[in-house]
């Protein structure tokens, strides 16, 4: 389904506003930068043209645009999509009357992240979960998911994984998954790729042990 309308030229400007904000607030932190703002933008229309839901387009590029407003000065993340939320509503407010639609919009905040375990229900919810999702996948998204982690090595890059693995099978929409099916194979190979770096890590330490016992004997 193509957008259910056109924007206003008055909704264009609120974007736009938006944008200013969210590029100001981003661009500063790591890991969840504007550039991942831009992507599950971008993906986000694309499914949204995809699929036979209607949606509306005003709802969906706020709600893209402020989902991960939530992350800015949280470090664990745990929240972010319920404080993003409460974010979106105080700087919506600014710009317009419309409680409704503000309530649309900081909807899609609270649920385009497991963190706020309350599943996405109307469309615009589950594209912005499903775009947010396709910008995990592949190289690029595994990097980004490992950026500022702590632990040790292992367990970052186990951790990474079974979440990565998850995600495809997870997305709401088929056309999602047609359009992250190269991602998900790039995901694939990485994931063999670090798992035999592993394997080969745990071997030689296994060697390094023995080595030591000849030393002891
Ligand atoms: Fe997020
Ligand atoms: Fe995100």
């Amino acid at each position: 389904m193509v957008f259910t309308r056109k924007m206003t030229k008055q909704e264009k400007l609120i974007v736009e506003e938006i944008i200013r904000f969210v590029e100001d607030k981003h661009n500063r932190s790591e890991g969840h930068d504007y550039s991942n703002i831009l992507e599950v933008c971008r993906n986000s229309i694309e499914i949204a043209r995809k699929i036979r839901d209607p949606v509306d387009p005003f709802i969906l590029i706020c709600g893209a645009l402020l989902h991960d407003i939530g992350r800015i000065n949280a470090p664990s993340g745990l929240f972010h999509g319920i404080d993003g939320a409460s974010r979106t509503e105080e700087f919506m407010e600014s710009l317009i009357d419309d409680i409704k639609t503000i309530r649309k919009i900081s909807k899609i905040v609270v649920r385009h992240t497991a963190t706020s375990m309350i599943p996405p229900q109307s469309p615009e919810e589950k594209v912005v979960f499903d775009a947010d999702a396709l910008d995990r996948l592949g190289y690029m998204g595994m990097m980004r998911g490992i950026m500022g982690k702590t632990g040790t090595m292992e367990h970052i890059i186990e951790n990474r994984i079974a979440k990565r693995m998850a995600d495809y099978h997870k997305l709401y929409y088929k056309e999602s998954r047609k359009l992250g099916k190269t991602l998900h194979k790039e995901t694939l190979d990485i994931v063999t790729m670090l798992r035999k770096g592993l394997a080969k890590r745990a071997k030689q330490i296994h060697e390094i042990e023995n080595y030591k016992l000849i030393l002891e004997e």
